[in-house]
Protein backbone atom coordinates (compact mmCIF):
# COMPACT_ATOMS: atom_id res chain seq x y z
CA UNK A 1 0.00 0.00 0.00
CA UNK A 2 1.39 3.95 -0.58
CA UNK A 3 -0.20 6.54 0.48
CA UNK A 4 0.63 9.95 -0.53
CA UNK A 5 -1.21 12.68 1.89
CA UNK A 6 -0.75 16.18 0.39
CA UNK A 7 2.78 16.22 -1.44
CA UNK A 8 4.15 19.12 -2.50
CA UNK A 9 7.77 19.02 -4.18
CA UNK A 10 9.11 22.59 -5.51
CA UNK A 11 12.53 22.73 -6.74
CA UNK A 12 14.49 25.42 -6.65
CA UNK A 13 13.59 29.08 -4.91
CA UNK A 14 12.42 32.86 -5.62
CA UNK A 15 11.82 33.72 -9.19
CA UNK A 16 13.43 29.84 -10.30
CA UNK A 17 10.87 27.94 -8.08
CA UNK A 18 9.65 25.35 -10.11
CA UNK A 19 6.52 23.44 -8.42
CA UNK A 20 6.71 20.45 -9.69
CA UNK A 21 4.31 19.07 -7.01
CA UNK A 22 1.01 20.56 -5.80
CA UNK A 23 -1.33 18.91 -3.10
CA UNK A 24 -1.19 15.33 -4.42
CA UNK A 25 -3.58 12.79 -2.69
CA UNK A 26 -2.97 9.51 -3.51
CA UNK A 27 -4.07 5.78 -2.27
CA UNK A 28 -2.52 2.74 -4.14
CA UNK A 29 -3.78 -0.38 -2.40
CA UNK A 30 -1.79 -3.33 -1.48
CA UNK A 31 -1.39 -5.95 -4.94
CA UNK A 32 -2.63 -3.26 -7.45
CA UNK A 33 -1.25 -1.84 -10.60
CA UNK A 34 -1.45 1.99 -10.80
CA UNK A 35 -0.59 4.05 -13.64
CA UNK A 36 0.53 7.57 -13.93
CA UNK A 37 0.03 9.51 -17.15
CA UNK A 38 0.37 13.28 -18.15
CA UNK A 39 2.28 15.44 -20.30
CA UNK A 40 6.07 15.84 -20.06
CA UNK A 41 7.14 18.03 -17.67
CA UNK A 42 4.23 17.56 -15.87
CA UNK A 43 5.48 15.79 -12.34
CA UNK A 44 5.44 12.10 -13.13
CA UNK A 45 8.94 11.28 -12.27
CA UNK A 46 8.89 13.40 -9.48
CA UNK A 47 6.26 12.11 -8.27
CA UNK A 48 7.59 7.77 -8.62
CA UNK A 49 10.91 9.19 -7.19
CA UNK A 50 9.19 11.23 -3.79
CA UNK A 51 7.62 7.34 -3.11
CA UNK A 52 11.02 6.13 -2.39
CA UNK A 53 12.33 9.68 -1.51
CA UNK A 54 15.12 9.85 -4.20
CA UNK A 55 13.58 12.48 -4.11
CA UNK A 56 12.10 14.37 -0.93
CA UNK A 57 9.01 16.30 -0.72
CA UNK A 58 8.43 19.90 -0.06
CA UNK A 59 6.28 19.16 2.27
CA UNK A 60 3.07 16.08 3.38
CA UNK A 61 3.35 12.59 3.92
CA UNK A 62 4.68 9.46 2.53
CA UNK A 63 3.61 6.10 3.54
CA UNK A 64 4.50 2.38 2.82
CA UNK A 65 3.26 -0.31 3.78
CA UNK A 66 2.03 1.56 6.69
CA UNK A 67 5.74 3.50 7.32
CA UNK A 68 6.22 7.09 6.98
CA UNK A 69 8.92 7.42 4.60
CA UNK A 70 9.48 11.25 5.02
CA UNK A 71 10.80 10.82 9.08
CA UNK A 72 13.51 7.98 8.63
CA UNK A 73 16.93 8.05 9.10
CA UNK A 74 19.41 7.12 6.16
CA UNK A 75 19.89 3.98 7.91
CA UNK A 76 16.16 3.09 8.15
CA UNK A 77 15.69 4.95 4.79
CA UNK A 78 17.93 2.30 3.22
CA UNK A 79 16.35 -0.43 4.75
CA UNK A 80 12.96 0.34 3.62
CA UNK A 81 14.20 1.04 0.02
CA UNK A 82 14.63 -3.01 -0.10
CA UNK A 83 11.19 -3.59 -0.21
CA UNK A 84 10.47 -0.60 -2.58
CA UNK A 85 12.27 -1.64 -6.47
CA UNK A 86 12.51 0.44 -8.83
CA UNK A 87 13.56 0.33 -12.99
CA UNK A 88 13.91 3.02 -15.31
CA UNK A 89 13.59 4.03 -18.78
CA UNK A 90 17.24 3.35 -19.54
CA UNK A 91 17.58 0.37 -17.85
CA UNK A 92 20.72 1.51 -15.54
CA UNK A 93 22.29 -1.51 -15.63
CA UNK A 94 26.28 -1.39 -14.34
CA UNK A 95 28.08 -2.33 -18.01
CA UNK A 96 30.59 -3.76 -16.15
CA UNK A 97 28.79 -6.55 -14.84
CA UNK A 98 27.24 -9.63 -16.07
CA UNK A 99 23.51 -10.32 -15.83
CA UNK A 100 24.11 -12.37 -12.81
CA UNK A 101 26.36 -9.90 -11.06
CA UNK A 102 23.98 -6.78 -12.17
CA UNK A 103 21.22 -8.89 -10.50
CA UNK A 104 23.14 -9.80 -6.98
CA UNK A 105 24.45 -5.97 -6.69
CA UNK A 106 21.84 -5.10 -4.21
CA UNK A 107 22.02 -8.30 -2.53
CA UNK A 108 25.61 -8.03 -2.10
CA UNK A 109 25.12 -4.68 -0.94
CA UNK A 110 23.07 -5.74 1.66
CA UNK A 111 25.76 -8.40 3.01
CA UNK A 112 24.87 -11.45 1.55
CA UNK A 113 26.41 -14.68 1.46
CA UNK A 114 27.59 -15.63 -1.85
CA UNK A 115 25.31 -18.86 -1.46
CA UNK A 116 22.26 -16.92 -0.83
CA UNK A 117 22.88 -14.94 -3.87
CA UNK A 118 23.09 -17.68 -5.96
CA UNK A 119 19.44 -19.50 -4.09
CA UNK A 120 18.28 -15.88 -4.92
CA UNK A 121 19.62 -15.32 -8.43
CA UNK A 122 18.73 -18.51 -10.04
CA UNK A 123 15.26 -18.02 -9.81
CA UNK A 124 14.95 -14.73 -10.97
CA UNK A 125 16.39 -15.33 -14.29
CA UNK A 126 14.38 -17.98 -14.91
CA UNK A 127 11.57 -15.49 -13.78
CA UNK A 128 12.70 -13.24 -16.50
CA UNK A 129 13.49 -15.98 -19.22
CA UNK A 130 17.43 -15.10 -19.43
CA UNK A 131 18.71 -18.46 -17.57
CA UNK A 132 21.09 -18.75 -20.63
CA UNK A 133 22.56 -15.32 -20.48
CA UNK A 134 24.07 -15.40 -17.33
CA UNK A 135 27.61 -14.59 -18.10
CA UNK A 136 26.63 -11.82 -21.01
CA UNK A 137 26.92 -8.39 -20.53
CA UNK A 138 24.83 -5.55 -20.83
CA UNK A 139 26.35 -4.75 -24.17
CA UNK A 140 25.61 -8.07 -25.87
CA UNK A 141 21.68 -7.86 -24.85
CA UNK A 142 18.20 -5.71 -26.70
CA UNK A 143 17.03 -3.28 -24.62
CA UNK A 144 13.95 -5.57 -24.02
CA UNK A 145 16.42 -8.23 -22.49
CA UNK A 146 18.43 -5.56 -20.32
CA UNK A 147 15.14 -4.25 -18.82
CA UNK A 148 14.60 -7.68 -17.92
CA UNK A 149 18.19 -8.13 -16.04
CA UNK A 150 16.73 -4.43 -14.46
CA UNK A 151 13.47 -6.61 -13.43
CA UNK A 152 15.19 -9.49 -11.78
CA UNK A 153 17.65 -6.77 -10.23
CA UNK A 154 14.61 -4.75 -8.54
CA UNK A 155 13.33 -7.74 -7.33
CA UNK A 156 16.34 -9.23 -5.76
CA UNK A 157 15.25 -7.71 -2.72
CA UNK A 158 12.21 -9.21 -2.24
CA UNK A 159 10.18 -5.70 -2.66
CA UNK A 160 6.58 -5.32 -2.12
CA UNK A 161 6.39 -2.29 -4.13
CA UNK A 162 7.93 -1.48 -7.78
CA UNK A 163 8.29 1.84 -9.26
CA UNK A 164 8.30 1.79 -12.95
CA UNK A 165 9.55 4.99 -14.81
CA UNK A 166 8.41 5.08 -18.48
CA UNK A 167 9.87 1.56 -18.78
CA UNK A 168 8.93 0.40 -21.61
CA UNK A 169 9.16 4.07 -23.70
CA UNK A 170 11.91 3.33 -25.01
CA UNK A 171 11.37 -0.45 -26.27
CA UNK A 172 9.35 -1.56 -29.62
CA UNK A 173 5.98 -2.22 -29.50
CA UNK A 174 6.47 -5.76 -29.28
CA UNK A 175 9.01 -6.13 -26.90
CA UNK A 176 6.77 -3.72 -24.31
CA UNK A 177 4.39 -6.07 -24.69
CA UNK A 178 6.56 -8.86 -23.58
CA UNK A 179 7.80 -6.73 -20.55
CA UNK A 180 4.10 -5.50 -19.94
CA UNK A 181 3.13 -9.25 -19.77
CA UNK A 182 6.02 -9.90 -17.17
CA UNK A 183 4.84 -7.02 -14.91
CA UNK A 184 1.62 -8.46 -14.96
CA UNK A 185 2.85 -12.13 -14.55
CA UNK A 186 5.16 -10.36 -11.23
CA UNK A 187 2.02 -8.33 -9.77
CA UNK A 188 -0.41 -11.62 -9.98
CA UNK A 189 2.37 -14.04 -8.77
CA UNK A 190 3.91 -12.33 -5.78
CA UNK A 191 1.10 -9.97 -4.90
CA UNK A 192 3.87 -6.79 -5.61
CA UNK A 193 2.17 -3.76 -5.75
CA UNK A 194 3.02 -1.68 -9.21
CA UNK A 195 3.46 2.11 -9.87
CA UNK A 196 4.04 2.82 -13.31
CA UNK A 197 4.35 6.15 -14.87
CA UNK A 198 3.93 5.95 -18.84
CA UNK A 199 2.72 8.41 -21.54
CA UNK A 200 1.33 5.95 -23.32
CA UNK A 201 -2.31 5.08 -22.73
CA UNK A 202 -1.47 1.28 -24.48
CA UNK A 203 0.15 0.93 -21.64
CA UNK A 204 -2.30 1.86 -18.97
CA UNK A 205 -4.88 -0.16 -20.92
CA UNK A 206 -3.02 -3.27 -21.01
CA UNK A 207 -2.39 -3.47 -17.35
CA UNK A 208 -3.15 -1.00 -14.91
CA UNK A 209 -6.11 -1.38 -12.64
CA UNK A 210 -6.63 1.94 -11.43
CA UNK A 211 -4.54 5.55 -13.45
CA UNK A 212 -4.08 8.61 -12.23
CA UNK A 213 -3.64 11.82 -14.69
CA UNK A 214 -1.43 14.67 -13.50
CA UNK A 215 -1.23 18.04 -14.97
CA UNK A 216 1.11 20.89 -13.97
CA UNK A 217 2.37 19.09 -11.02
CA UNK A 218 -1.82 18.35 -9.91
CA UNK A 219 -3.32 15.16 -10.10
CA UNK A 220 -6.50 15.91 -12.15
CA UNK A 221 -7.99 12.71 -12.32
CA UNK A 222 -8.04 9.19 -10.51
CA UNK A 223 -10.14 6.93 -11.51
CA UNK A 224 -10.23 2.79 -12.65
CA UNK A 225 -9.26 2.33 -16.25
CA UNK A 226 -12.51 1.75 -17.25
CA UNK A 227 -14.14 4.43 -16.16
CA UNK A 228 -11.10 6.83 -17.27
CA UNK A 229 -11.53 5.20 -20.74
CA UNK A 230 -15.12 5.63 -21.28
CA UNK A 231 -16.04 9.22 -19.33
CA UNK A 232 -12.72 11.21 -18.37
CA UNK A 233 -13.53 13.94 -16.33
CA UNK A 234 -10.77 16.63 -17.79
CA UNK A 235 -10.46 17.74 -21.60
CA UNK A 236 -6.81 16.78 -20.92
CA UNK A 237 -8.05 13.35 -19.99
CA UNK A 238 -10.24 13.44 -23.44
CA UNK A 239 -7.54 14.87 -25.35
CA UNK A 240 -5.37 11.46 -24.12
CA UNK A 241 -8.15 9.03 -25.10
CA UNK A 242 -8.74 10.97 -28.12
CA UNK A 243 -5.09 10.29 -29.23
CA UNK A 244 -4.96 7.02 -28.50
CA UNK A 245 -8.17 5.89 -30.63
CA UNK A 246 -7.42 8.26 -33.16
CA UNK A 247 -10.58 9.61 -34.02
CA UNK A 248 -10.83 12.85 -34.99
CA UNK A 249 -12.45 14.18 -38.35
CA UNK A 250 -10.87 13.89 -42.00
CA UNK A 251 -8.44 16.50 -42.45
CA UNK A 252 -10.67 17.88 -45.67
CA UNK A 253 -13.63 18.30 -42.50
CA UNK A 254 -11.29 19.77 -40.28
CA UNK A 255 -10.63 22.56 -42.77
CA UNK A 256 -14.23 23.60 -43.70
CA UNK A 257 -15.10 22.89 -40.02
CA UNK A 258 -16.57 26.85 -38.12
CA UNK A 259 -16.49 27.24 -34.25
CA UNK A 260 -19.83 28.77 -33.70
CA UNK A 261 -23.18 28.03 -35.81
CA UNK A 262 -24.09 29.86 -38.75
CA UNK A 263 -27.90 29.87 -40.71
CA UNK A 264 -27.03 27.32 -43.09
CA UNK A 265 -24.74 24.86 -40.94
CA UNK A 266 -24.85 22.07 -39.28
CA UNK A 267 -23.05 20.26 -36.34
CA UNK A 268 -19.91 17.77 -36.56
CA UNK A 269 -20.46 15.56 -33.24
CA UNK A 270 -18.09 13.11 -31.51
CA UNK A 271 -19.90 10.36 -29.67
CA UNK A 272 -18.92 8.42 -26.89
CA UNK A 273 -20.62 6.02 -25.62
CA UNK A 274 -20.41 2.35 -23.02
CA UNK A 275 -22.23 -0.62 -21.59
CA UNK A 276 -25.88 -0.73 -22.40
CA UNK A 277 -25.53 2.16 -25.25
CA UNK A 278 -23.17 -0.08 -27.36
CA UNK A 279 -25.49 -2.66 -28.17
CA UNK A 280 -28.87 -0.24 -27.89
CA UNK A 281 -29.31 0.67 -32.04
CA UNK A 282 -29.40 4.79 -30.95
CA UNK A 283 -28.49 6.06 -34.54
CA UNK A 284 -31.60 4.16 -36.12
CA UNK A 285 -33.78 5.46 -33.11
CA UNK A 286 -32.38 9.01 -33.17
CA UNK A 287 -33.33 9.08 -36.81
CA UNK A 288 -36.44 8.04 -36.68
CA UNK A 289 -37.54 10.69 -33.51
CA UNK A 290 -36.03 13.32 -34.48
CA UNK A 291 -36.48 13.36 -38.16
CA UNK A 292 -32.28 13.95 -38.39
CA UNK A 293 -30.19 11.97 -41.00
CA UNK A 294 -27.04 10.95 -38.83
CA UNK A 295 -23.53 11.10 -41.54
CA UNK A 296 -21.23 8.58 -40.00
CA UNK A 297 -17.40 9.55 -40.64
CA UNK A 298 -15.47 7.63 -38.28
CA UNK A 299 -16.85 4.88 -35.96
CA UNK A 300 -14.52 2.60 -33.47
CA UNK A 301 -15.33 -0.35 -30.76
CA UNK A 302 -12.53 -0.56 -28.56
CA UNK A 303 -12.60 -3.39 -25.61
CA UNK A 304 -11.10 -1.75 -21.97
CA UNK A 305 -11.01 -3.95 -19.34
CA UNK A 306 -14.57 -5.35 -18.99
CA UNK A 307 -16.24 -2.53 -20.73
CA UNK A 308 -17.05 -1.95 -24.20
CA UNK A 309 -16.28 1.86 -25.25
CA UNK A 310 -17.86 2.90 -28.49
CA UNK A 311 -16.76 6.02 -30.53
CA UNK A 312 -18.11 7.99 -33.51
CA UNK A 313 -17.68 10.73 -35.61
CA UNK A 314 -20.88 11.93 -37.37
CA UNK A 315 -22.66 15.13 -38.73
CA UNK A 316 -26.38 15.51 -37.73
CA UNK A 317 -28.64 16.70 -40.68
CA UNK A 318 -31.63 18.55 -39.99
CA UNK A 319 -32.86 21.74 -38.64
CA UNK A 320 -31.30 23.50 -35.72
CA UNK A 321 -34.39 23.14 -32.87
CA UNK A 322 -33.90 18.81 -34.96
CA UNK A 323 -30.19 18.82 -34.53
CA UNK A 324 -30.65 20.12 -30.55
CA UNK A 325 -33.30 17.73 -30.17
CA UNK A 326 -31.20 14.90 -31.27
CA UNK A 327 -28.40 16.49 -29.33
CA UNK A 328 -30.41 16.19 -26.07
CA UNK A 329 -32.11 12.84 -27.33
CA UNK A 330 -28.52 10.97 -26.81
CA UNK A 331 -27.74 12.76 -23.87
CA UNK A 332 -30.62 11.13 -22.26
CA UNK A 333 -29.31 7.86 -23.64
CA UNK A 334 -26.19 8.15 -21.75
CA UNK A 335 -23.86 9.09 -24.55
CA UNK A 336 -21.28 12.10 -23.88
CA UNK A 337 -21.64 14.28 -27.16
CA UNK A 338 -19.07 16.48 -27.91
CA UNK A 339 -19.56 19.37 -30.61
CA UNK A 340 -16.72 19.31 -32.89
CA UNK A 341 -17.95 22.40 -34.78
CA UNK A 342 -20.11 23.18 -37.52
CA UNK A 343 -20.00 22.95 -41.34
CA UNK A 344 -22.00 24.47 -44.29
CA UNK A 345 -25.12 22.63 -45.49
CA UNK A 346 -24.84 21.80 -49.49
CA UNK A 347 -27.61 24.40 -50.31
N1 LIG B 1 16.19 18.31 -10.24
C1 LIG B 1 15.40 19.26 -10.73
N2 LIG B 1 15.66 20.57 -10.56
C2 LIG B 1 14.85 21.54 -11.03
N3 LIG B 1 13.71 21.30 -11.68
C3 LIG B 1 13.37 20.03 -11.88
C4 LIG B 1 14.19 18.94 -11.43
N4 LIG B 1 13.58 17.77 -11.78
C5 LIG B 1 12.47 18.11 -12.43
N5 LIG B 1 12.31 19.46 -12.50
C6 LIG B 1 11.18 20.19 -13.09
O1 LIG B 1 9.99 19.73 -12.47
C7 LIG B 1 8.96 19.58 -13.44
C8 LIG B 1 8.46 18.15 -13.45
O2 LIG B 1 9.49 17.31 -13.94
P1 LIG B 1 9.36 15.72 -14.05
O3 LIG B 1 10.69 15.20 -14.47
O4 LIG B 1 8.77 15.19 -12.80
O5 LIG B 1 8.31 15.59 -15.25
P2 LIG B 1 7.82 14.30 -16.04
O6 LIG B 1 6.33 14.33 -16.01
O7 LIG B 1 8.50 13.09 -15.53
O8 LIG B 1 8.31 14.61 -17.54
P3 LIG B 1 8.82 13.61 -18.70
O9 LIG B 1 7.58 12.95 -19.27
O10 LIG B 1 9.46 14.53 -19.69
O11 LIG B 1 9.76 12.62 -18.08
C9 LIG B 1 9.53 20.05 -14.76
O12 LIG B 1 9.18 21.40 -14.94
C10 LIG B 1 11.02 19.89 -14.56
O13 LIG B 1 11.72 20.82 -15.37
MG1 LIG C 1 9.81 11.69 -16.36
Amino acid sequence: MIELSNVSKTYGSGDNAVHALQNVNLTIPKGTIHGVIGLSGAGKSTLIRCVNLLERPTSGSVVVDGQEMTGLTRSELNHARHRIGMIFQHFNLLTTRNVFDNIALPLELMGEKRSDIQNRVLPLLDMVGLSDKANQYPAQLSGGQKQRVAIARALASKPNVLLCDEATSALDPQTTSSILELLRDINHQLGITILLITHEMEVVKSICHRVSLISDGKLVEDAEVGDFFTAPNTQLGRDFLNDFLQLSPPKELLERLEELPGEHTHPVVRLTFSGDAVSTPLISRLARECSVDVSILQAKVESIQDRTLGLMIAELLGSHEQTQQAMSYLEAHQLQVEVLGHVQRNV
